[in-house]
């Protein structure tokens, strides 16, 4: 059939929140030390293999840093450019072995680190990630070690940082920061990825389901104002139900992981690449599909009204033969990668009624948006979609759209997508409807063109009752590159990079072959 893309203004799916452009920092490569400190010798645990010009330990200069010590670029991208709203930290695997108390205070305990290899100096810990947040007007949201740590090792850090009356660990944190100010962390997450065979402390999902639950119950007695998350796998698995079903009545959130990038890369095999590469976040939204059920499944069970959100916290574009523990992580993004971060988000904002909170896996250096040099930072090819979604749909409501695509004939990773969902739609799309406060409506529609070869001139047909838009002004934001391998690189930073330009709606529009095009539609 042919292309068509129909949007529906008043079917509204739900509030978009503005969580699903969250972060993640990780004591991992050159996330934290390099990414958000500057990096030093002693807390920069392996050599970077940086395609780039060879990084060199050189110090950074104090006008480069806040007066905290931070990285200033790196701060002011992630709260200006991409309005991060909240990150999650520590991790991740590294959480498993984290003791919160080697963190703080003047004396840091040096430690091996067993996730990721190489040692922790732990000069980053709870005060400097709450000072972190405060200087980048983000929400902190912290995740508790399930693998080494107990239960009173989760009570003492959250009365660390929330406690406001005369006990032990609150005027510890008082003594440490000099304040009396609460650090006030309202989201935990209950472990990390407990369900992996790489995590320290591997439980079964009935064990992990029964600690959870006397973890959840002790953590509200503590602490009754705070959002508890439990630890999901990918959302459709078997964990996931038993954990929904135990935890259904304790939790305000579900979380999921899910990377897309699938490797390894053929770059022999080009179709079969940008195929895996651009229709690997279908599978995202099936599993959010299943989580979504189960979550109902269970709250039906327990009969639980309040309702269960999911946290995808950690998602992205992750090749896992490119980005390795030995290179801290380190992937350097196609502009087909780019594509995919679309689709990414797309997803997010058509599942608006369950997502509240997403967090890109990770916020810098590993396998993030942004790469750093001692002195500078450039954006990745998987920065611009990033950026155009936070800047245009975070605001509004997400409504809904019903497109006529042709269907990708190739194969995808996973496989399962086209088993269970069969072939997957070329275009894919998004909108969101804005109101302003003059009543003017304001519509803007993302749409990723899969087709690695064909640009589609498809139909937008907008089904407001009231408002001609024929001749309306549209600003159109277009990311599209000839050359889906194209990388953004120091030297080169801008080889990919977003065109914005103004038209005059006329009801249809030419998404270019392998594009991304943002269109803000405003009524007269
Ligand atoms: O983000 C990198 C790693 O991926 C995280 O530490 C872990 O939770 C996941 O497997």
């Amino acid at each position: 059939s042919p292309p068509a893309l129909d949007v529906f203004p008043t079917s509204s799916i739900g509030r978009v929140s503005p969580f699903i452009f969250s972060g993640f920092l990780e004591h991992l490569g050159r996330c934290i030390y390099g990414g958000i400190l500057p990096a030093g010798p002693t807390n920069f645990p392996y050599t970077p293999r940086n395609p780039c010009p060879p990084e060199q330990f050189s110090a950074t200069p104090n006008e480069l840093l806040t007066e905290e010590g931070f990285r200033k670029d790196v701060l002011e991208v992630l709260r200006d450019e991409l309005q991060v709203p909240l990150v999650r930290w520590p991790g991740g695997n590294y959480v498993s072995s984290y003791d919160w108390k080697d963190g703080i205070g003047p004396e840091r305990k040096r430690k091996p680190e067993l996730a990721w290899g190489g040692e922790e100096s732990n000069a980053f810990g709870t005060d400097e990630f709450i000072a972190w947040c405060r200087a980048a007007k983000i929400e902190p949201y912290i995740i508790l070690n399930m693998g080494t740590g107990t239960l009173a090792d989760a009570l003492h850090w959250i009365e660390y940082c929330n406690g406001t009356g005369d006990t032990y660990f609150a005027n510890l944190r008082r003594k440490h920061t000099g304040r009396d100010e609460p650090h006030n962390v309202r989201y935990w997450g209950l472990g990390n990825e407990v369900w992996g065979e790489w995590q320290v402390g591997q439980q079964t999902a009935s064990a992990y389901a029964t600690k959870a639950r006397q973890w959840a119950h002790a953590i509200s007695l503590l602490d009754p104002s705070i959002k508890i998350i439990s630890c999901g796998e990918t959302g459709l698995n078997h964990w996931d139900g038993i954990v929904l079903d135990e935890l259904a009545d304790k939790i305000d959130g579900h979380s999921i992981h899910l990377y897309t990038g699938f490797g390894p890369r053929d770059r022999t095999q080009t179709e079969k690449e940008f195929g895996r590469t651009v229709y690997g976040p279908d599978a995202a939204e099936y599993s959010i599909e299943i989580a979504k059920g189960l979550i109902n499944k269970a709250r039906v069970a327990k009969k639980v009204a309040k309702p269960i959100t999911l946290a995808f916290d950690e998602w992205g574009v992750w090749d896992e033969t490119v980005g390795t523990p030995q290179n801290g992580l380190e992937q350097f993004y196609t502009f087909a990668d780019a594509l995919a971060m679309a689709s990414w988000l797309n997803v997010f904002v058509r599942q608006a009624d369950i997502v509240e909170i997403a967090c890109i896996a990770q916020s810098v250096n590993v396998i993030s948006p942004l790469i750093t040099s001692p002195t500078g930072l450039f954006r990745q090819t998987i920065y611009w979609p990033l950026y155009l979604f936070s800047k245009y749909m975070r605001e509004g409501t997400s409504v809904r759209v019903s497109l006529s695509s042709p269907t990708f004939a190739g194969e995808t990773l996973p496989t399962w997508i086209t088993d269970v969902k069969g072939q997957p739609s070329i275009l894919d799309a998004s909108a969101v409807l804005q109101v302003t406060e003059s009543g003017k409506r304001s519509l803007r529609i993302a749409v990723v063109n899969r087709s690695e070869t064909e640009s589609l001139r498809v139909p937008v047909r907008v089904a407001f009752e009231d408002a001609n838009l024929q001749g309306a002004s549209v600003e159109v934001h277009e990311l599209w590159h000839k050359d889906i391998h194209a990388k953004n690189c120091w030297g080169s930073e801008n080889e990919v990079s977003v065109q914005t330009s103004q038209a005059s709606w006329g009801g249809e529009w030419t998404f270019k072959e392998h594009s991304f095009t943002l269109l803000v539609l405003t009524s007269k």
